[in-house]
């Protein structure tokens, strides 16, 4: 007992000595730690960009942001472990593209297709590509090209925030706001389809909105997923929107997802084929059937058709930027007085007039 009494003892004793030296010695300490997390961290990363192909990417002060053959880096693994190959998808978002588009500002790519097709996958590729390119790694691609991004948006999926009194629809709508009201021209955005958690033409309505605002007013470049496909028109009024889709072909009645990014629009979700893959009971998926049926025959295009071509293109920036109307009493008052020629009790006089005169 007497043994085990000293031994603890002097345990304490080495213990005590050595909190001591390390205290003394903090700052040294904690400047190696802070060094071998770096040298673990990049050697990490030296290591995966070897082992799976990574190359290194181009970081500019453009606004390009140009990927070829790029890739999800976990699901690419995740496939990996299960023999299935990962389709690597090309991403084009400069703004100065096309024959008639020389304004500068990013591309929004609007990528419609089925579900199941992997849009959000592709959504978050490139995200991810262009936080390790400014981490300063190696990127899953065969060739990236990206002008710094100074803020990375990313709104996706469906969550609530119920402790806090936010519904579903409330907390992507807040999130959307955070956006609209902070993306900048050097940032990169991605919508995840919004307006999902309302009524149709609402969330349609809202989304539309949303596009025209990141297109006329914030420039990012961005890429918006949705099964609006109504959205794709809007590639004829926006100059920097571009369409793409997730390829699909039909086999024996059967969707088959070739998981490959396409130029142009899809022209349906397949959802009801999805939902019948997912095990849906035969009955309800023969029922959805027959209800879509019905309710494409109630035509949602032709109204959507005309709203493109005569809705007056994002209407509000337009007034938030107008001059006041011609012929404001007020300002042709304003217009008369020549400070340069007054006295200041001349001035003192008109300032008190123009008041009288608003007032009345
Ligand atoms: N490029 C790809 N190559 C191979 N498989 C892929 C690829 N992209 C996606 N997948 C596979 O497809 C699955 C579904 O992808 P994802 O969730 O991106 O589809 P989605 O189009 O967003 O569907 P939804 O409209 O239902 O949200 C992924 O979990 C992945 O297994
Ligand atoms: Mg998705």
């Amino acid at each position: 007992a007497n043994a085990g009494d000293e031994a603890l003892a002097l345990e304490r004793t080495v213990f005590d000595e050595l909190a001591a030296q390390s205290q003394g010695r903090a700052v040294e300490i904690e400047a190696v730690a802070k060094a071998l997390a770096a040298v673990d961290v990049l050697a990490a990363l030296a290591e995966i960009a070897a082992d799976a192909n990574w190359v290194r990417p181009k970081v500019d002060d453009s606004l390009d942001f140009e990927i070829v053959g790029g890739r999800h880096p976990v699901v690419e693994e995740a496939l990996r472990s299960r023999g299935e190959p990962f389709v690597p998808n090309d991403c084009d978002l400069t703004g100065k593209i096309g024959k008639n588009c020389s304004e500068s500002g990013g591309r929004i790519a609007v990528v419609t297709g089925p579900n199941m097709a992997g849009k959000s996958t592709f959504l978050r590729q490139n995200a991810l590509i262009a936080v390790l390119a400014q981490i300063g790694s190696f990127v899953p691609a065969t060739k990236a090209h990206i002008g710094v991004v100074d803020r990375l948006f990313s709104r996706v999926g469906a969550s609530d925030d119920l402790a806090r009194g936010r519904s579903t629809f409330m907390v992507e709508m807040v999130e959307t706001a955070a956006i609209l009201n902070q993306a900048s021209e050097k940032s990169l955005v991605i919508l995840d389809e919004i307006g999902r958690g309302t009524a149709t033409y609402d969330g349609l309505s809202i989304a539309w909105a949303v596009m025209e605002h990141l297109h006329e007013a914030n420039r990012a470049r961005a890429l918006f997923a949705t099964h609006f496909h109504e959205l794709t028109h809007l590639g004829q009024r926006l100059p920097r929107l571009a369409n793409l889709c997730m390829r699909v072909t039909d086999w024996n009645g059967e969707v088959v997802f070739l998981h490959e990014v396409a130029k142009g629009a899809a022209d349906r979700s397949y959802g009801v084929q999805v939902a019948r893959l997912a095990g849906l009971p035969a009955k309800v998926v023969e029922r959805a059937r027959h209800i879509l049926a019905e309710l494409e025959q109630t035509d949602r295009r032709a109204p959507v058709a005309r709203l493109v071509a005569d809705l007056p293109l994002f209407a509000i920036l337009e007034s938030q930027s107008a001059a006041p109307a011609k012929g404001d009493p007020l300002r042709t008052a304003l217009d008369a007085l020549n400070p340069d020629e007054m006295t200041p009790r001349a001035a003192l006089d008109a300032l008190y007039a123009l008041k009288k005169a608003a007032d009345s």
